[in-house]
């Protein structure tokens, strides 16, 4: 896309993002799958610089599900050290370019010394405003929604809260992303179409885009070009078009 198209576009406030494909693109080359999760470590870094050119405020990024726990240990324990290796390296930058980074998902299966890590993370980027980058770690929709209700339910029976009190809004704001707008856009790469536990509430009227491309070979191009298909896409809302 030229410059010129491009400013033309709107671009999504919120683009979610179910980063799919890494072992295959290792497969697919004889190489281990961590060499595609390597690999897919450059395509995250590629794609917070262009979502933070192209004035994209809040980018969310699924990295670890909570059924990835069930890998083979050898991966889990690849993905560690890439997750630990990602933060020792990459916050100090992040912190440079103005992103706030924050992590939603179950810390407490993570060693204390990633949760020591996120929290530097988090601590240290806290008040940059120009990029919202949330991974998501560990994390599942249905647990993410689980945990919230139990806590409404600790709220109502100390009476802080009454059953009548709790619509949408109240209960949006036990989720872990509380103060985040719903995705615009989500893209999920690899060419699978499933949500796979990612977001489930937030995603109520999210405009989906599901590419072929393996998540390693992601470039600024495929992000500027799921931007072009959800600016073809009329958003109703359930409304009448206007
Ligand atoms: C996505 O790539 C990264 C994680 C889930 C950690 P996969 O590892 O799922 O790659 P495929 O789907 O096997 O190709
Ligand atoms: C979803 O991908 C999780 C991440 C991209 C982090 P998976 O590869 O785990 O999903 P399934 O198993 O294909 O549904
Ligand atoms: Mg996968």
């Amino acid at each position: 896309m030229t410059v010129t198209e491009l400013s033309q576009q709107r671009i999504p406030r919120h683009i979610a993002v179910i980063m799919d494909g890494n072992g295959r693109w290792a497969k697919s080359r004889g190489m281990p799958r961590t060499d595609g999760h390597r690999r897919g470590i450059d395509a995250l870094k590629r794609t917070v610089e262009a979502a933070g050119d192209l004035g994209v405020e809040y980018l969310t990024l699924f990295g670890f599900s909570s059924e990835n726990w069930k890998r083979p240990s050898g991966e889990v324990d690849d993905l560690m050290w890439l997750l630990r290796r990602f933060l020792q390296s990459e916050t100090a930058r992040m912190h440079e370019n103005n992103v706030r980074i924050r992590v939603i998902g179950d810390r407490s299966s993570f060693s204390k010394d990633i949760v020591a890590l996120i929290e530097n993370s988090e601590q240290m980027t806290a008040g940059n405003d120009r990029l919202h980058l949330t991974a998501a770690l560990s994390y599942g929709g249905r647990q993410e929604i689980v945990t919230a209700v139990r806590a409404l339910a600790e709220d109502v029976a100390a009476s802080k809260l009454t059953p009548k009190a709790i619509d949408e809004a109240a209960f949006e704001g036990y989720l872990a992303t509380a103060d985040i707008p719903d995705p615009d856009l989500l893209i999920r790469t690899s060419g699978e179409q499933r949500i796979s536990n990612f977001l489930l509430w937030q995603i109520a009227y999210t405009e989906l885009v599901f590419s072929d491309v393996l998540w390693p070979d992601f470039d600024r191009g495929h992000l500027e070009s799921a931007i072009q298909e959800y600016n073809g896409r009329e958003r109703r809302f359930g409304a009448v078009a206007g």
